[in-house]
C-alpha cells in the first residue's frame, strides 16, 4: 500500500506519498480501507522533530490520529462490527491507503467521509474537555480558539448540550463563530476583559484549545483554577489550571459515538477543505500557519 511517510524531520517539502508495509488489526482493533483521513497539528509537529526529545531521526515516519473508512479487516475480541461497515475513528499512521483504528463508531450514512475523518480527534478531545470541566446545560464556556479543529467541535458539542458559548479568533472568523452557535470575541491582549464583557461577569469553564492567551488571564475568568482545561499549554498546570493530553482521561469509544450521533442529526457541522494525499504538503502549510478554520482533511 501507500502511505504519507517522512525519512528526515523538516518541513512540509520531507513528506513522500510512497510505498509502506500493510497494517493489520490486532485484538480489539478494525483495520480500514480509508477514504479519508485528517491533518492534526500533532502530525507536522511530529515530521518537524519537535516530539523527537532532541534525539536524531531514526527509520521512516508515518503520519496521521484519525480517519473514516471501510472494515476490511476486524481484530481478535470486536463486537458489533464487521467487514464492509462504514466507520470514523482514531489510530495511528491513518494518512494510508489503509489503517488500524483503535477506537471508532459507525459513520452516519448522511455524513461525508471527509467530514468523517475529521471528528476523530478533534471529537473525542472536544468531548475530553467538556467532560473534565463537567459542562452542563446553562453553563457559560469560554472556548479560547473557537474556530480550528478542536475549537469548532467543542463550541457546538456544548451548545448541544444547552450551554452558552463564547469563543475566540481572529476578526475574519466571528461570523463562522456566530454559524456555529458561539458569541465571538477576538483574541490576544484584553481578551479577558471582552469576556467578561460578553459574559456579564465570570464563566463556569474554559475550554483553552489553542494554549496561546497567558493562563492567568483564563483563571481571572472562573471560580476556581481547576475550571480551566488547556490541550495546548502543558504549562498551565503550575498555575491550577489542568492539562489533559488524552491517556487515562479519555473515553473514544463513547466520544465518537456521541460525534458521530451529532454529525448525523446535523447538531455538528464540521467545514473541511479537502487535499489528494499526493497534494498534502500544501495542507500541512496551512495548518502550520495556525489559522485553519474547521479541519484540513487528505484524500485518496
Ligand atoms: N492535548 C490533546 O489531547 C490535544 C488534542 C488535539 C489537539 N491538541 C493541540 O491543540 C491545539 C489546537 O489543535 P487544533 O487541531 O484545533 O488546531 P487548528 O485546527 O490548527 O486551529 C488553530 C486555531 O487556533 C486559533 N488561534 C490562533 N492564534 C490564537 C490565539 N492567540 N488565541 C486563540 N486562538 C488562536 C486559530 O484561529 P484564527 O484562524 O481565527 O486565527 C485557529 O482557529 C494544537 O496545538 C494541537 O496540537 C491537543
Amino acid at each position: 500500500m501507500r502511505a504519507l511517510r517522512f525519512r528526515a524531520y523538516g518541513g512540509p517539502e520531507v513528506l513522500e506519498w510512497a510505498q509502506a508495509p500493510d497494517p493489520h488489526a490486532g485484538p480489539g482493533q478494525v483495520r480500514i480501507a480509508v477514504r479519508a483521513a485528517s491533518v492534526n497539528p500533532i502530525d507536522w509537529k511530529a515530521f518537524a522533530g519537535a516530539l523527537s526529545g532532541g534525539k536524531p531521526m531514526v527509520g521512516t515516519g508515518y503520519l496521521g490520529y484519525d480517519a473514516a473508512g471501510v472494515v476490511d479487516e476486524v481484530g481478535e475480541g470486536v463486537a458489533g462490527f464487521s467487514v464492509g461497515d462504514d466507520v470514523l475513528g482514531r489510530g495511528r499512521n491513518t494518512q494510508a491507503e489503509y489503517a488500524v483504528l483503535d477506537s471508532w463508531a459507525k459513520k452516519p450514512s448522511s455524513v461525508d467521509w471527509a467530514v468523517a475523518a475529521a471528528a476523530g480527534v478533534a471529537g473525542e478531545t472536544a468531548e475530553r474537555g467538556l467532560r473534565l470541566l463537567g459542562v452542563q446545560s446553562g453553563d457559560t464556556l469560554f472556548v479560547d480558539g473557537g474556530a480550528g479543529g478542536v475549537g469548532a467541535v467543542a463550541v457546538q458539542m456544548a451548545v448541544a448540550r444547552g450551554a452558552r458559548v463564547i469563543a475566540s479568533s481572529s476578526e475574519a472568523n466571528h461570523d463562522y463563530l456566530r454559524e456555529i452557535g458561539a458569541t465571538p470575541v477576538l483574541y490576544g491582549d484584553g481578551v479577558a476583559d471582552r469576556v467578561r464583557a460578553a459574559a456579564g461577569g465570570q464563566v463556569a469553564a474554559v475550554f483553552d484549545v489553542a494554549g496561546r492567551t497567558p493562563v492567568e488571564d483564563l483563571i481571572s475568568l472562573v471560580p476556581e483554577p481547576s475550571q480551566v482545561v488547556s490541550i495546548a499549554n502543558f504549562a498551565a498546570g503550575e498555575a491550577g489550571a489542568r492539562v489533559t493530553g488524552g491517556g487515562a482521561d479519555s473515553q473514544p469509544m463513547r466520544a465518537l459515538t456521541e460525534v458521530a450521533e451529532l454529525l448525523a442529526q446535523n447538531l455538528l457541522v464540521i467545514k473541511v477543505q479537502t487535499f489528494p494525499f499526493d497534494r498534502a504538503a500544501e495542507a500541512y502549510r496551512i495548518s502550520q500557519a495556525g489559522h485553519v478554520r474547521g479541519k484540513l482533511v487528505l484524500v485518496p
